[in-house]
């Protein structure tokens, strides 16, 4: 194994392991003003995870108009490569499992608001699996959409994003 890919293992797993003692200090103590701490952790996240699932496609769109193998197309890998596994996928599971704590807490399971939040979630989930195979594809250069999709694609986050703000704010049923 590389020095470099042990190296990043060690730390991942140094920050799991922080991360787990940290959960199971917060559970045992259970402080008081825990929930709205836990509530700021999850718009953090959350607001982490769509800055990158609003950037990428952006990414996306100026990737199709450089050439093939050309400086500029390997700048746009490593920029997507980076955005998706620095940020975007742990900012995703940083927020789902904020959310569900919270939810687990308050017991909205029965809340019809929060059974929409939760169908509008899965699909923004199912579009950032699509967009990490989109950044396979560039990487290995068999893009072939053109860049008018991913134009259109770039407005599904702000779309979904939108509705699921409104659901959770103003709890409209
Ligand atoms: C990944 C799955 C998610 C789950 C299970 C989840 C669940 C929850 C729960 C249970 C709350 C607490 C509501 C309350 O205390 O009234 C909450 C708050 C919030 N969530 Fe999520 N959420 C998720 C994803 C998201 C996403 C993707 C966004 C933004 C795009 C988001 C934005 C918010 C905001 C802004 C609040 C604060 C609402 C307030 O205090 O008025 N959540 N979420």
């Amino acid at each position: 194994m590389k020095a470099e890919t042990r190296s990043r293992l060690m730390r991942a797993g140094a920050g799991i392991a922080i991360a787990a003692i940290l959960f199971a200090v917060l559970v045992i103590l259970d402080p008081s003003g825990l929930y709205l701490w836990l509530k700021a952790l999850h718009v953090i996240a959350a607001i982490s995870w769509m800055a990158g699932m609003l950037y990428l496609p952006r990414l996306f769109v100026y990737h199709c108009d450089a050439e093939v193998a050309s400086k500029r197309s390997e700048t746009f890998k490593v920029m997507e490569r980076r955005l998706l596994v620095a940020i975007i996928n742990p900012a995703m599971i940083a927020t789902w499992v904020l959310g569900l704590w919270l939810a687990y807490d308050a017991g909205f399971w029965r809340s019809g608001w929060f059974q929409a939040k939760i169908v509008l979630v899965l699909a923004l989930s199912g579009v950032h699996g699509l967009f990490s195979r989109w950044v396979r594809d560039f990487a290995a250069d068999r893009n072939t959409r053109p860049q008018r999709f991913y134009r259109m694609v770039n407005e599904i986050p702000t779309v979904l994003m939108i509705g699921i703000v409104i659901l959770v704010v103003v709890k409209p049923f």
